[in-house]
């Protein structure tokens, strides 16, 4: 999950990295009265989960809240690069001597963290970055040690920084480590660091995106997620811990193992070509234990999609073995009754076979076709959903 500015502003106050306040508005109105709250010169910035606001127009400075109004007239409702600008944040203004950028990031490749800094931040870091690479210093961070005192004065050295300076940014990189490490994040971002006119080293931006993989460990994260932002499907499926991607087609798609899913939704692609060139309408791996309650669930899920005109179960039966399997699918249509209106069809393999497939053919449910083969059970999915 990635933060919004004003969401890792939030975290970087907690952790002791300084910035200047900030104050999230919904209205020009709203903004207006945070500027006056504020007072001097602010700045009205979009608040969109992608970079490159500032070149697209989405922060601009006001030095009186009628300005900050005008300039939210501008923001909000704009488009950057397909993220429609709804909330923005005014912020206090910072009187600029200098911009710098440092950051921390997962690098899978090496198996282990890099630390990016550089003297010259700023807007144009990705063209920094290609020009003149020297100028920008990657620091391998080892994970058990992480950026200590020492370690963030050498991080500060190699990005160019000297003297006095070192002195002064380091504990800011030090403090956006703790926050890195503390939050399982897969990276820390701030462009620009920067110093002020009056030699205070402030964050002026910040880029936090958190590792889903740790959210069991932080329980407090949930609430920093966008409610109308996640697909509501993928989001009843998160709840019943379903890997459940929605994607574009009208055939569903339930299997068990990201392998077996993925190879179906190309079988599912090949058949569709045969048939008004119909697609996989999601990816769903229900995982090992294809018990009633999970296929329920996520045949909850599929049938919730209105796009899907078929559905297509493809479990091949290993420590689950194929009569629990078949138990899950008869248990799960008593489950969800009328709910379930849409054909099914099933291709069932492997451990206990026979007996998944004489369960099925004995409830003879009136939704539910057994298929053989993948590719076989793929077009008749197809045919079903091209109807
Ligand atoms: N609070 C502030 N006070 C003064 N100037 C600011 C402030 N916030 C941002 N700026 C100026 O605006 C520029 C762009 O701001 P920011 O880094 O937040 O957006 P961005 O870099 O365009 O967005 P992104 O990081 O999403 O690409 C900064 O480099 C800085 O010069
Ligand atoms: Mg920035």
């Amino acid at each position: 999950m990635d933060l919004y500015e004003y969401q890792a502003r939030d975290l970087f106050e907690r952790y002791g990295v300084p910035v200047l306040p900030g104050i999230v508005a919904d209205t020009p109105e709203e903004v207006r009265a945070a500027a006056e709250r504020l007072g001097g010169v602010t700045v009205v910035k979009a608040q969109v989960k992608v970079g490159g606001r500032g070149k697209a127009g989405g922060v601009k400075v006001a030095r009186t809240p009628d300005e900050a109004e005008e300039a939210a007239r501008a923001i909000l409702g704009l488009d950057i690069k397909g993220h429609v600008v709804k909330r923005v944040m005014v912020a206090a203004g910072a009187r600029i001597d200098r911009e710098f950028y440092f950051s921390v990031l997962l690098d899978r490749a090496n198996r282990s963290y890099l630390s990016l800094a550089s003297y010259e931040g700023g807007m144009e870091i990705e063209e920094l970055a290609v020009e003149r690479p020297e100028a920008l210093a990657r620091i391998e961070v080892d994970p058990i040690e992480g950026v200590t005192a020492e370690k963030a004065r050498a991080i500060a050295t190699a990005g160019g920084f000297s003297g006095d300076l070192v002195d002064k940014v380091a504990p800011v990189f030090e403090a956006l480590w703790a926050v890195y490490r503390d939050e399982d994040a897969t990276l820390v971002e701030v462009n620009p660091l920067v110093l002020t006119e009056t030699g205070e080293v402030i964050a002026l931006d910040g880029k936090v995106s958190f590792d889903d993989n740790a959210d069991f460990r932080h329980p407090e994260h949930a609430a920093l997620a966008d409610a109308d932002e996640a697909d509501p499907l993928e989001a009843k499926a998160k709840e019943h811990d379903l890997n459940y991607v929605k994607l574009d087609g009208e055939v569903g798609v339930i299997g068990n193992g990201a392998g077996l899913v993925m190879s179906t939704l190309d079988v599912v692609s090949y058949a569709g070509e045969r048939h008004g060139g119909v697609k996989p309408a999601n990816f769903l791996d229900i995982g090992g234990g294809a018990s009633a309650d999970v296929m329920a669930a996520g045949l909850d899920v599929i049938l919730g999609d209105p796009q899907v005109k078929s559905v297509f179960v493809n479990v091949f039966g290993g420590i689950t073995a194929c009569d629990a399997v078949a138990n899950g699918i008869v248990g799960a249509l008593a489950e969800l009754g009328d709910e379930a209106n849409k054909p099914l069809v099933v291709r069932l393999d492997g451990n206990n076979v026979e007996e998944g497939r004489r369960i099925l053919a004995e409830a003879a449910h009136p939704l539910v076709t057994v298929v053989d083969t993948m590719d076989a059970a793929a077009d008749r999915a197809a045919e079903l959903a091209h109807r």
